[in-house]
């Protein structure tokens, strides 16, 4: 299944830096219980693999992507883990060959028109825009809407509570991702309620999460 498949429904991806091993399931279980259906743990930290082999285990109603994949091998690993989908900020050629090779689901990212078209000739009709806002945020993902009709989006970098209604409201957008819902701090000092809250908010902007 593509990635387009795999999210289809889910509008909203938190986007998790694991400092902690063992926050990653609570984490999980609390995303869920307010009503979000994936998470996205990034590839930045030495226990992210074992996180997302925690979640894949131990949370199966979620839906757990590997972000910020950047080489072949971390593709081997992430697929290894249970990872059920790959995000990258970009793709190169290696790592489309070894997603594919692994049928790892991706989000690969693009910023310009000719990057999304490259990615589209591949089959990748969903692709990452990062960093959404420094690219040009809402305006530029709206002017994108015309002529790359068939590339749906999602943009990740600088969303947070108050501008990701307006993400969302884009034909173009198909899910947004973010760390404003499981910040670093919030995790650190396993503040889970707080995470609750905020998940919770996010997923009422929604009604399909
Ligand atoms: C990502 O990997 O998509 C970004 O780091 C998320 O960006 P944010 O921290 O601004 O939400």
């Amino acid at each position: 299944m593509s990635a387009a498949e795999i999210l289809g429904g889910t509008h909203i991806v938190p986007v998790v830096v694991i400092d902690d091993p063992d926050a990653a399931v609570p984490l999980a279980r609390t995303l869920l219980d307010a009503g979000l259906r994936a998470i996205e743990v990034t590839l930045r930290t030495p226990d992210a693999l074992a996180a997302i082999r925690d979640v894949a285990a131990e949370v199966p109603d979620i839906l757990v992507g590997a972000g910020s994949l950047r080489t072949p091998r971390q593709v081997e690993d992430v697929r290894e883990a249970g990872a059920t989908f790959g995000v990258s900020p970009g793709s190169s050629p290696r790592l489309l060959d070894a997603v594919e090779a692994a049928g790892l689901a991706f989000v690969p990212g693009a910023i310009t028109p000719s990057e999304s078209l490259a990615l589209l000739d591949r089959g990748y009709d969903l692709q990452k825009l990062f960093p959404a806002n420094i690219a040009g945020g809402v305006a530029y993902l709206k002017a994108l809407g015309s002529p790359l009709p068939e590339v749906r989006f999602m943009p990740t970098g600088g969303i947070d509570a108050d501008n990701a209604a307006d993400y969302l409201a884009l034909g173009n957008v198909a899910c947004i991702g973010g760390s404003w819902v499981a910040p670093r701090d919030l995790l650190a000092d396993r503040d889970f309620d707080a995470i609750r809250n905020i998940a919770a908010a996010a997923a009422s902007l929604v009604n399909s999460d």
